[in-house]
């Protein structure tokens, strides 16, 4: 099965560009090294975008091995990997894995960002790259926007300097923590026994998938009605078709209580498109059948 290896914010990124996305195949694991390998075996790829440590919006991370494997993988083949990595602050179990990018350090740009740990506002991300590509990007930065507020820059180096970070981030993952607990708890009570879902280490969001067939589209229309919200999954799919049984849900907005009646509500909501889609079955079986 495919799963998403890409967010909405990096496909409208890359859309400009209009490329040519292939994606490759994954598993609970994240990308399938195989994959990788025949995919760049196939020539012409410009570069490979992973989001290796609690992804948006699986919230799945590559273990070690797998990191290695892929390292070698675009060594061998002198590929680059852009590594995106917004979320490896928001660990709530488990340890903390090296960046491919330690493995494999020329063929890597490791890019991250203050927004999950201190403000999105603030417009504030970093990145590392091999020599030649980093004095590409500052060229390339300077000529989209001359550079990122200075004023926002100081904010940041006090944020990091000043210990703050250290000192705010527990405390940020001591509010994430029971609020992801309780979203889970949640979906094992009110969710039918037809859907998946993953448990994250971390991160902000789970991921759950519909029985196939079943539009995420529908039960949106019916959540918002009933004033939930969520990200229907196959926005996070560069091909069209790929996920429409799936959602990513955001747990870190409300507090727990309020997490528990939302996804009551929202299974509420998939219920009545359950019951509607048996009724058009029933009163249409022509068009059910094909
Ligand atoms: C996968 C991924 N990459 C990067 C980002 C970067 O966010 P920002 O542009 O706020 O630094 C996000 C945040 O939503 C994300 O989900």
């Amino acid at each position: 099965m495919t799963h998403p290896t890409r967010n909405p914010d990096a496909l409208s990124a890359f859309n400009a560009y209009e490329p040519a996305y292939v994606s490759l195949e994954t598993d609970e694991d994240g990308v399938i090294p195989e994959s990788l390998a025949a995919t760049l075996a196939s020539g012409g790829v410009k570069f490979i975008y992973l989001a290796p440590t609690l992804q948006n919006p699986t919230g799945r991370t590559i273990p070690l091995d797998r990191r290695k494997e892929i390292a070698r993988i675009i060594q061998r083949h002198d590929a680059l990997l852009v590594e995106d990595d917004p979320y490896g602050a928001l660990r709530y179990r488990g340890e903390d894995l090296p960046p491919i990018q330690t493995f494999a350090p020329e063929n890597v740009v490791y890019a991250s960002t203050l927004s999950k740990v201190f403000a999105p506002g603030l417009r504030i991300g970093f990145c590392t790259a091999p020599e030649a590509i980093r004095r590409w990007l500052v060229r390339v930065k300077q000529g989209t926007d001359l550079h990122t507020s200075t004023f926002n820059q100081a904010l940041a180096a006090e944020y990091l300097s000043g210990g703050h970070l250290q000192r705010r981030l527990p405390k940020i993952l001591d509010l994430y923590r029971p609020r992801q607990a309780a979203m889970l708890d949640a979906l094992d009570r009110y969710f039918p026994k037809t859907f998946r879902w993953s448990r994250p280490d971390g991160g902000m969001f789970i991921w759950v998938e519909g029985p196939r067939g079943m539009d995420m589209a529908w039960v949106y229309r019916a959540a918002v009605e009933r004033n939930v919200a969520f990200v229907p999954g196959k926005f996070f799919y560069a091909r069209e078709g790929k996920g429409i049984e799936t959602m990513r849900l955001n747990f870190t907005m409300a507090g727990e209580a309020a997490l528990d009646d939302a996804v009551r509500t929202l299974a509420s909501a998939v219920s009545a498109c359950s019951r509607g889609r048996e009724e058009d079955r029933r009163r249409n079986p022509a068009s059910w059948a094909a």
